[in-house]
């Protein structure tokens, strides 16, 4: 029976020959090890940058899990990201202050400005957005993080101006 392959697009890096390589070693020397999955994935965000989709295809097929299992978990943690990553970063606090002051919202909001959500990058390349865990600024919730900078009490409607260095506002 012919096997069926994903299709990998030529940008990935399964199909650049030196990141491949790297996939590879990665997977080999890690893939006898308990909780290989984990170790491997950290390994790849840290080395290539991300886990692109047919990444992970290739990581389950190795270690012999289902892809369900490695989605899952690229999915579950904010620090895996399955596209390069911008220049810049937009943080979203989903903590429960900031959950509660409106964070759901300002991330409607980032959708609809940039066309990304949450774990991609913007199609120039220039900023990727991100949630993460509470950041100690509870008591300014709804927190948004660009870059380095805290931002608190933020609101949807205010969301393009506090981008404006990173993204200038369209007129
Ligand atoms: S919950 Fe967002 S800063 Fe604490």
């Amino acid at each position: 029976m012919a096997e069926i392959k994903p299709t990998i697009p030529p940008n990935d890096p399964l199909a650049i020959p030196e990141n491949k390589k790297v996939i590879d070693e990665i997977i080999n020397k890690n893939k006898h090890l308990n909780g290989a999955t984990m170790v491997v994935l950290n390994e790849l965000q840290g080395k290539i940058g991300f886990i692109s989709r047919p990444m992970q295809a290739y990581v389950a097929q190795q270690l012999g899990v289902p892809v369900s299992q490695v989605h899952g978990v690229v999915s579950f943690y904010s620090f895996f990201t399955t596209s390069p990553r911008g220049k810049h970063t937009v943080k979203f606090c989903l903590g429960t202050a900031c959950y509660v002051g409106g964070i759901p919202q300002i991330i409607e909001k980032a959708k609809q400005v940039l066309g990304v959500e949450p774990g991609q990058t913007t199609e120039d390349g220039e900023i990727t957005l991100e949630v993460c865990r509470c950041v100690g600024a509870c008591s300014q919730a709804p927190v948004v993080v660009v870059d380095e900078d805290l931002h608190g009490r933020v609101r949807p409607n205010k969301f393009p101006q506090l981008i404006k260095n990173i993204h200038p506002v369209q007129e």
